[in-house]
């Protein structure tokens, strides 16, 4: 399987709420509710877009920093929807032939050599017609989120687009359009339902206006204290609620600060994983200092919170805490 796959099958059936057109969610509270059953703290703006995309059956495009729940939104989605993932990561380079369908050429060059060896590399017209058949298909991402599948269609996560260049948009901004490949050996593979398709983008660089208005938009940001709050305790039980707070508290203040890379979600949670390994009760200049490597990234962001700048930061955070 090419690294760019990642197919996931769904461990659970059909939700009982999922009333609506195509065995999706009739409204925006059961969307919210199905993420939230799954793990996943969406806030209205998120939920709703999920729901508009669902309804309206067109591409969802998220964007934001590294680590704010982008990834996580398909995957949990797929996960609610008892839907199949297939997720397509993007890298610089990445081409249609890697996106959509390859021939197994190994496997070929195998029953060419295996059909001389027999004497049947006469029958030129047979072998061809066997060569290039279903078996040695080899089906990348799209193609695969075209394949009928009786738990409905797939969700495709198309994650990190910015990574990608600008031809791979304009082919995908085609491909995205009818969900049809034609294969001229094979002829043309048309989707019996398009996949449901969320785009991601970290925003390295701006991506092309005629893809994002086939899709719609949503700005995935930082969440409010509250709402990180919930995402620990979901994703963090073990830690204690005061300590949560006080980190909550702490990377919400650094998100203040000018630095090179904020931390995201993904780092909040890391942070107190590792605040719970080390059986950390309270926040302290030291502790903040041993453990920064879990939320800033960058020797330059490190360097900038040494000696009185985590007390600074700390006591900031504390003060939007009130008493304890
Ligand atoms: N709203 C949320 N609810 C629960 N967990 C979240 C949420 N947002 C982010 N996370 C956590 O943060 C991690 C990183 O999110 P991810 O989707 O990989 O970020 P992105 O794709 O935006 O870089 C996820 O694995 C998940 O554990
Ligand atoms: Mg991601």
């Amino acid at each position: 399987m090419s690294q760019a796959t990642e197919i996931i099958q769904p461990n659970s059936s059909t939700n009982p709420t999922l009333s609506g057109g195509r065995g999706v969610p009739d409204s925006i509270d059961t969307v919210e509710t199905l993420l939230a059953d799954a793990g996943y703290v969406a806030d209205r703006g998120v939920a709703t877009v999920v729901f508009l995309s669902l309804r309206l059956g067109r591409p969802l495009f998220l964007e934001g920093e590294a680590g704010v729940g982008k990834t996580e939104i398909a995957k949990t989605l797929a996960a609610a929807l008892g839907r199949r993932l297939i997720r397509l990561q993007c890298y610089e380079g990445l081409d249609a032939s890697s996106a959509v369908y390859e021939w197994n050429f190994a496997a070929q060059m195998m029953a060419i050599r295996t059909a001389e060896a027999a004497g049947a590399g006469s029958d030129r017209a047979g072998l061809q017609a066997e060569l290039f058949s279903d078996d040695y298909l080899i089906r990348r991402p799209l193609l695969e989120a075209m394949q009928p599948d009786p738990a409905g269609a797939p969700v495709l996560l198309i994650d990190e687009l910015d990574r990608t260049d600008e031809p791979f948009e304009a082919f995908l901004l085609e491909a995205l359009s009818d969900f049809q490949v034609t294969i001229p050996e094979l002829g043309t593979i048309k989707a019996p339902e398009p996949p449901i398709v969320i785009l991601t983008s970290n925003r390295t660089r701006e991506v092309h206006d005629a893809l994002k208005r086939r899709c719609l938009y949503h700005w995935v940001d930082y969440p409010d204290f509250d709402r990180e709050m919930e995402i620990l305790t979901a994703r963090a039980p073990g830690l204690a609620p005061r300590l949560s707070r006080e980190v909550v508290a702490f990377v919400q203040a650094l998100r203040t600060e000018d630095l090179f890379k904020h931390p995201g979600i993904a780092e909040t949670i890391d942070w107190a994983n590792c605040l719970l390994a080390l059986d950390v009760i309270d926040l302290s200049p030291e502790v903040i200092a041993e453990t920064l490597g879990a939320i800033l990234k960058y020797q330059d962001d490190i360097s900038r919170l040494h000696g009185s700048e985590a007390k600074r930061i700390l006591d900031q955070a504390r003060a939007t805490l009130g008493p304890a």
